[in-house]
């Protein structure tokens, strides 16, 4: 399945990846942090230059899509043969927040090249991710001699997926019919490492919830009220301390019901990845791997769902003591959710189990955000090995499986367009996504542009020929 010398490719991409670079340290320098409102101009800048480039780039079609938060960007480049099935590509162009201070060696919106690897927020969460597909379309063309993509390639871009993607499941229904599609390859995940290409299979979901706990009116004296009256202070910590049981299952009645276990076949490819623990303990910057009884620790975070307590605050903090009942306390939580849950059952099922636990004499609320559904890649389906073909050809090397821990709006398209979501990325775990210092590295990422190269043709070939007529996603 492959009209593509890979040569003429290789060729291509070493000659453009100078100016290639220099292109996407451009759209790095604009700092596109969705989460801060007086950012708000930069994110539609950045939404505004990647329209701009994938013109350039000779996408017919490229716009800004306007949402009641931060701008998307849509293009479109129809292939030549009407039947030539539809892939559409997600990313995201809005980043982290990031300051110098945080601990940066250099500013996070000045990127920096050094030994091979470009050092800037969003390199590689998911500028450079998104990017690489602009080489690799270019690439494809130039080795192939068409004019245009094997493939019907759609690209949505959207700008607030680092603050929570609070409108893009509208703004998919909205546009459902123009983002119709085959598949989607979510290019917004990594790979095991450098030296073992992976393809990734799946994505947690997450809901997050803040808890506020007020009692007394005021902070009151301890000596004198404190012993007979509620301290919302312990209230919060025994919400906590209850959260998990000895084997560190989450107590939550109804949390784990109806979640899809791992297959055996699904717990031997997670066991035939090279995991050391020490490394990926180093990587993680923690001191001991810890979690449910049973999994070991990739199933932990590829497969199982979790409860974690993001804070938890209240009372006083300051120097010294302060003899007091404090007025409220404050809890961040969030769960990671795997296939088989739904993120409004586990809301209900949180709120019923903290209305339970809270005394009387004790105000609560519980309020959650927008949820991010889980998300999994069908296994059998024709291309994920298409995606697992062209990646061997870029990297010359057996191809394996991992999943993601993360969570992304993946599930929505999924759902929305009724089409099976595969992800293509190369980024790896040191890339230290929304840490200090982030980075993407070069040949990772040309290897990224190489295998997109390879992608459109081979999936023209694998997929199904759409007859004419027919959109896809479309009932049949
Ligand atoms: N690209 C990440 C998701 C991800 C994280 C994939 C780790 C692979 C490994 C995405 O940009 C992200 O950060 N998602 C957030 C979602 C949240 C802001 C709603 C996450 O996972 O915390
Ligand atoms: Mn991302
Ligand atoms: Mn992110």
């Amino acid at each position: 399945m492959s009209d593509t010398p890979d040569s003429a490719v290789r060729t291509y991409i070493d000659t453009h990846r100078a100016a290639f670079l220099d292109d996407l340290a451009d759209w790095l320098r604009i700092p596109s942090v969705s989460g801060r409102p007086e950012h708000a101009d930069d994110v539609r800048r950045s939404a505004e230059w990647l329209a701009g480039k994938l013109k350039e780039t000779g996408f017919p079609t490229a716009d800004v899509w306007e949402t009641p938060g931060a701008p998307a960007v849509f293009a479109e480049w129809p292939s030549g043969d009407p039947a030539a099935p539809t892939v559409l590509v997600y990313g995201h162009h809005d980043v982290q927040p990031a300051a110098l201070a945080d601990g940066w060696h250099t500013e996070p919106f000045e990127p920096v090249v050094r030994d091979g690897r470009m050092y800037a927020r969003g390199a590689a969460d998911d500028k450079g991710q998104v990017f690489f597909h602009t080489l690799g379309v270019r690439a494809h063309l130039a080795a192939t001699g068409r004019s245009a993509p094997a493939v019907n390639l759609k690209l949505l871009i959207e700008g607030e997926e680092e603050s929570g993607s609070t409108h893009f499941r509208d703004l998919v229904e909205r546009e459902r019919d123009r983002l119709a599609a085959d598949v989607v390859i979510v290019s917004d995940t990594g790979m095991w490492s450098g030296t073992t290409p992976t393809v990734c299979t799946g994505m947690r979901g997450i809901a997050d919830c803040e808890i506020d706990l007020h009692g007394p009116d005021q902070d009151i004296h301890s000596g004198a009220f404190g012993g007979a009256v509620p301290n919302p202070a312990t209230v919060a910590a025994r919400l906590v301390a209850a959260l998990h049981d000895a084997d560190e299952r989450v107590t939550i009645p109804g949390f784990y019901d109806n979640i899809a276990e791992l297959t055996d076949a699904e717990r031997e490819l997670i066991a035939e990845l090279p995991f050391d623990e020490a490394e990926w303990l180093r990587t993680a910057k923690s001191h001991a791997a810890f979690g449910e009884a049973g999994y070991s620790t990739l199933e932990r975070v590829w497969a199982r769902p979790t409860a974690e307590v993001n804070g938890i605050g209240g009372g006083y903090q300051g120097p010294g003591g302060k003899t007091i009942v404090p007025a409220s306390a404050h809890l961040k939580l969030s769960f990671r959710l795997v296939s088989g849950q739904d993120p409004y059952e586990v809301e209900a099922a949180v709120k019923e189990w903290v209305a339970a636990r809270v005394p009387e004499g004790i105000r609560h609320r519980v309020v959650f955000g927008a949820p991010t559904r889980p998300c999994l890649t069908p296994l059998d389906h024709p291309a994920l090995q298409s995606v697992v073909r062209a990646m061997g050809r870029a990297f010359g090397q057996k191809i394996r499986f991992t999943r993601e821990g993360g969570s992304g709006p993946a599930a929505d398209l999924q759902d929305v367009l009724d089409a099976p979501v595969l992800f293509l990325g190369i980024s790896v775990p040191s890339d230290g996504w929304h840490a200090p210092n982030e980075k993407v590295e070069l040949d990772l990422l040309l290897k990224g542009v190489e295998t997109t190269a390879y992608l459109w043709s081979d999936l023209a070939a694998a997929l199904p020929r759409t007859p004419s007529g027919e959109t896809p996603g479309s009932p049949a």
